[in-house]
């Protein structure tokens, strides 16, 4: 018996050139349906990729997937697009909300392209709206709107065609904390209330704990799978090993842009303000770290 969702030592090699790149090294996982799972890992760890195959956006060079209890593995790009259209609401962290239309047709758009009759778009669309606290908001453009209210346009626009999977990918990424917890209270609120199956990759240690699993993922490998409630300890493990990823990224980042500086391929306010932001974020670390014994 597969799980609601599974995969089977999948492998990506991304070509570029003659460069091969390999993004996932054999990965398998499972996760049961109405489960809400926290995707971690260091950057460049194959989370996206992951994500990415389940919801049918690209397919693995080997293994096997399955979506919904169906094999997705060899699936026809007619198959996939209804994957993407019906089965799996996919948020993206840079939101894909198109500039132009406004909060009512950006949510609109994924049930015209099932052609969902014009009074059932209406009645739905207003719902959604409604229910991410935006009916005062449906007829602005995303320029009108904060980095929350077009984060919660983009849940809306997943939810659209009810698709019983969402997939999240680092959709707190670049909110401030109160707006990103708000943000991920509502993607487990749906969870509960809609019975979707919800899998969000964050960098959050926060939110990694109130999920109901969280799959570690280093070099395109599933490295543990941890339940947050279990035990106290392993919840400060996992904080731990996040936190000190995070210090190692951001040192690297550090590094990087200095080296963009003295290379003069960054001007020098973006610089400062990058690295103002990158230092205080090493700082909260090491506190952290150090409040933590380390
Ligand atoms: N379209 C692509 N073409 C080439 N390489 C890619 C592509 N997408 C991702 N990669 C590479 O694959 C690896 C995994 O990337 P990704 O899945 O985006 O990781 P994450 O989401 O954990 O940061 C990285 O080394 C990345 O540079
Ligand atoms: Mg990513």
């Amino acid at each position: 018996m597969v799980s609601y969702i599974e995969t089977n030592d999948l492998v990506k090699v991304y070509r570029l050139g003659n460069v091969e790149v390999q993004a996932l090294r054999g990965l398998s996982m499972k996760v049961e349906q109405g489960e809400v799972i926290a995707i971690v890992g260091p950057s460049g760890s194959g989370k996206t990729t992951l994500l990415n195959i389940i919801g049918g956006l690209t397919t693995a060079t080997a293994g096997r997937t399955w979506v919904e209890g169906k094999e997705i593995t060899n699936a026809s790009p007619a198959q996939l697009g209804y994957l993407r259209q019906k089965m799996v609401g996919h948020i993206f962290q840079t939101l894909n909300l198109i500039p132009t239309l406004t909060a009512f047709e950006n949510v609109e758009l994924p049930m015209l392209a099932i052609k969902t009759p014009a009074a059932e778009r209406k009645k739905r669309v207003e719902g959604l709206l409604t229910r991410v606290g935006l009916e005062l908001r449906m007829h602005h453009k995303p320029d009108e709107l904060s980095g929350g209210e077009k984060q919660r346009v983009a849940i809306a626009s997943a939810l659209a065609n009810d698709p019983p999977i969402l997939i999240a990918d680092e959709p707190t990424g670049d909110l401030d904390t109160d707006t990103g917890a708000k943000i991920v209270r509502f993607l487990l609120e749906i969870n509960k209330e809609m019975g979707k199956t919800v899998l969000i990759v964050t960098h959050d240690p926060g939110i990694a704990r109130q999920t109901d699993r969280i799959y570690r993922i280093m070099d395109g490998q599933i490295v543990s799978i941890q339940k947050p409630s279990e035990s106290e300890e392993s919840n400060i493990e996992v904080m731990l090993q996040m936190y000190k990823d995070r210090l190692q990224e951001t040192n690297a980042e550090l590094d990087d842009i200095m080296t963009m500086f003295k290379e003069q391929r960054i001007d020098p306010d973006n610089f400062a303000e990058r690295w103002h932001n990158l230092h205080q974020t090493k700082s909260f670390l090491e506190q952290e770290l150090h409040r933590m014994g380390f």
